[in-house]
Parts: C-alpha cells; sequence; structure tokens
C-alpha cells in the first residue's frame, strides 16, 4: 500500500438497532480518508440485519468503499453467544481477510458520533499508542454497572496498577493496533468471553500485554438511547460481575506500561441535567422476587448489610437505602467475590437486590446533590476500594 491508502477498518457489531441512526454512522465512518472498510457484524438476521444489507450496495458504490456485513461466528464456549461473539468475529475477520493496521469499534446506536472521533484515535496511535479508549462525560445516574461493578472491582482486586485509573472500562469505542487484535484474537481469557464481559476482557487483555495505552476525552458525550427500569441492566450485570469474580486471582503487574488520558475539560449542561434510568419504576424493584434462598445468603453478610437489605425486601413503597454507603458496599462486594455463584438464581437475585440498593443510595444521597457532588463521590468510591484492596 502506499503511504496514502487508508490504514484502518471499522466495525460496528449490533443487534436490533434504529436503522436510521446505524446508517447514518456507516456513510460518516467510511467518508473518512484513514478507513478502508467497514465490518458490521450482526447477531441474528433479523429485520435490522436485512435493512442494512439492503444499503450497502449503495454506501459500497458511493464511497467505492467494501462494507462487509456479516453474522457472528460462535467463538466462545463457555458463556452465552453475545456481544463478546460478535467483537472477536470482527477481530478475525480483521486479521485474515483485511490488510489494514489498526480496527476501530464504535457502537452502532451512538447519536453524537461523528468522523472527529476516528481523526483522534488515529492521531494517537501515530503518536505511539497501541490502544485508544474514548471516555465521555456521562450522567451522575448513568453507567451504575461500570461504577460499582467494574470500576469496584478492577479497583479491589488490582490496586495501584492501571486497572484502578481506566475510566470507562466497559467502553466499547476504541481502536486497535493489528498486532494487539491478533492477541486477542488468540487469547482464551478473551475468547471464552463472548457475553457482556467482553469489554472487560479486552481491559484486562490491554494490561496484561501491557501496551501503550490512550484514553480520549470527547466532550460531546456519547448520547444513546437511556434506559427505563434497571431490570434492563440485569443480564449485563450479572457477566460483567461474573468476570471479574473469576479473575480476581490473576496476576496483573503494569508497571512500566505507557498510560496516558485526556484531562476532563468540559461536562456539558445537558448532561449534568440529565437522568439516566426510570427511578420511579426501579424502586419497587428492591422488594420484587425474594425467595428463602436468597435471604438466607444475607447470613454471609455484615449485619448492617443483612438488616438493610432485609428491611427493603420487607418494605414499604419507599425503601430505605442509607445502610449502603461507598463503604458498606466495599464490604458486600467482598462477600459477593467470596461466594457469588453466577449459576444459582439466588446468587443473581441477590448480586441485583445488592447492587440496586447502591444505585438507589447514589441516586438519592449524592446525586440529588448535584452532579460535581455526585461524581466526586464515585471517585472517592473506587480510591476507597484499591486503597482497602489487595490480597
Ligand atoms: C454502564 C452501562 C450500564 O456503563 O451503561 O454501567
Amino acid at each position: 500500500m502506499s503511504r496514502e491508502d487508508p490504514k484502518s477498518a471499522v466495525c460496528f457489531p449490533f443487534k436490533k438497532e434504529d436503522v436510521q441512526v446505524f446508517t447514518k454512522n456507516i456513510k460518516e465512518v467510511i467518508k473518512h480518508p484513514k478507513v478502508g472498510a467497514v465490518i458490521c457484524v450482526g447477531y441474528e438476521k433479523n429485520d435490522c440485519f436485512k435493512e442494512i444489507e439492503a444499503t450497502i450496495p449503495s454506501i459500497e458504490h458511493e464511497n467505492s468503499k467494501k462494507v462487509h456485513l456479516m453474522l457472528q461466528t460462535r467463538l466462545g464456549t463457555k458463556r452465552r453467544a453475545g456481544k463478546g461473539d460478535g467483537m472477536n468475529t470482527a477481530l478475525n475477520f480483521f486479521i485474515s481477510r483485511t490488510p489494514y493496521q489498526t480496527i476501530h469499534f464504535y457502537d452502532a446506536d451512538i447519536l453524537t458520533f461523528s468522523q472527529d472521533w476516528i481523526t483522534c484515535a488515529e492521531k494517537k496511535l501515530k503518536d505511539g499508542f497501541d490502544v485508544v479508549r474514548f471516555f465521555f462525560p456521562r450522567v451522575s445516574t448513568d453507567a451504575m454497572i461500570t461504577w460499582n461493578i467494574t470500576k469496584c472491582g478492577l479497583a479491589s482486586c488490582w490496586p495501584h496498577t492501571i486497572l484502578a485509573n481506566v475510566e470507562q472500562p466497559l467502553g466499547g469505542e476504541l481502536a486497535i493496533k493489528r498486532e494487539v487484535a491478533l492477541r486477542l484474537a488468540n487469547d482464551s481469557l478473551v475468547l471464552n468471553y463472548s457475553d457482556w464481559a467482553v469489554d472487560t476482557a479486552y481491559t484486562l487483555g490491554f494490561c496484561r500485554y501491557k501496551v501503550p495505552l490512550y484514553e480520549s476525552y470527547i466532550e460531546e458525550g456519547k448520547l444513546h438511547k437511556l434506559y427505563g427500569k434497571l431490570t434492563d441492566l440485569y443480564t449485563m450485570l450479572i457477566e460483567c460481575f461474573s468476570i471479574i469474580k473469576e479473575n480476581q486471582s490473576l496476576k496483573i503487574d503494569t508497571a512500566g506500561m505507557v498510560y496516558k488520558k485526556d484531562a476532563v475539560a468540559n461536562v456539558p449542561k445537558a448532561i449534568r441535567e440529565k437522568k439516566a434510568f426510570d427511578l420511579e419504576g426501579t424502586i419497587p424493584l428492591l422488594r420484587e422476587n425474594w425467595t428463602k434462598e436468597e435471604v438466607e445468603l444475607l447470613d454471609l453478610f455484615p449485619t448492617n448489610i443483612r438488616e438493610g437489605m432485609l428491611a427493603c425486601s420487607e418494605n414499604s413503597s419507599r425503601p430505605d437505602v442509607r445502610f449502603i454507603s461507598p463503604e458498606a458496599w466495599y464490604e458486600a462486594y467482598k462477600i459477593l467475590l467470596a461466594n457469588f455463584l453466577e449459576a444459582k438464581k439466588p446468587w443473581q437475585e441477590l448480586l441485583f437486590h445488592l447492587w440496586l440498593a447502591r444505585v438507589l443510595n447514589h441516586t438519592i444521597h449524592y446525586a440529588a446533590k448535584g452532579y460535581d457532588y455526585a461524581m466526586q463521590s464515585l471517585y472517592d468510591m473506587i480510591s476507597y476500594f484499591e486503597k482497602e484492596g489487595g490480597p
């Protein structure tokens, strides 16, 4: 290839998306001079897949570049087929069927996506970073798995490593150089996590390989559809906790690894004021679906947590979640790390109820006091997990 030739492929893993938004994003990336091809990996052959299939010939014709559309392959064997199989299918295709140096991943449903993201990542790759991840300002009650599960887990299991500082370890927007893609695609610790855990698996991978990592801040944010009741996140919660629990004893030392990130300059007003989920619809979930087995598991937890959760399970329309402060969450998290069994429904339900109580505590007692206060409390929680964590 000559110097001017495109260097990158862009992948959109997808399931059931707003076809207009998705098509707009494909058209946006394909026009970028650094992009040679687009890889769309669908979860199943649904209406969205067929509609995208129908739009591809004209996009290819207009841009004289390929848009590869495929169904994801079953690559993991241990866990549910999900987003992980989609991303890893794209990695394999990128390595074996394209000549490009970099693969970018973006969610298909981003309303605020622009070519600038690609330009920004390409610049850092040129500066010598092997992986560029994006992070965004987020609503103070959004990212409740990222904060309360993933960042807490990374900070307490691998304190004083880069993992304790990665801004958005679950983010699906990133650019990866070919050599790193090759390692990920041959790494059983990555391939096995074929579900929502894949983003964490990549994050752990980058730190295990110690590749130069940059985190770029995109101020306009990643606007996407907001959540309804937090039951929407049930499966993601279980899967994102499970990967931390399963890998908690993994030795990871990031000394000497090159890691830099943008400073957060500004958070737009719209993001400071928005709500991320349906609070009134979520509150009743705290007392739903309790079984005798789940209540018995509370015996493993310290008294304040056991009694607080029991009161929530029995209680009225307004549960009192004051007991589950960031410090109490640390105590609960330790017990979960030691005892949680993913295959057991009572454990899944208890993780969900505990996490709900923590999210409601944050929403009612911190987020209500303003954006900066809420965000600082989340950063302080992670520092606390890091300080208390370790073997
Ligand atoms: C998170 C998901 C739920 O980042 O958006 O926690």
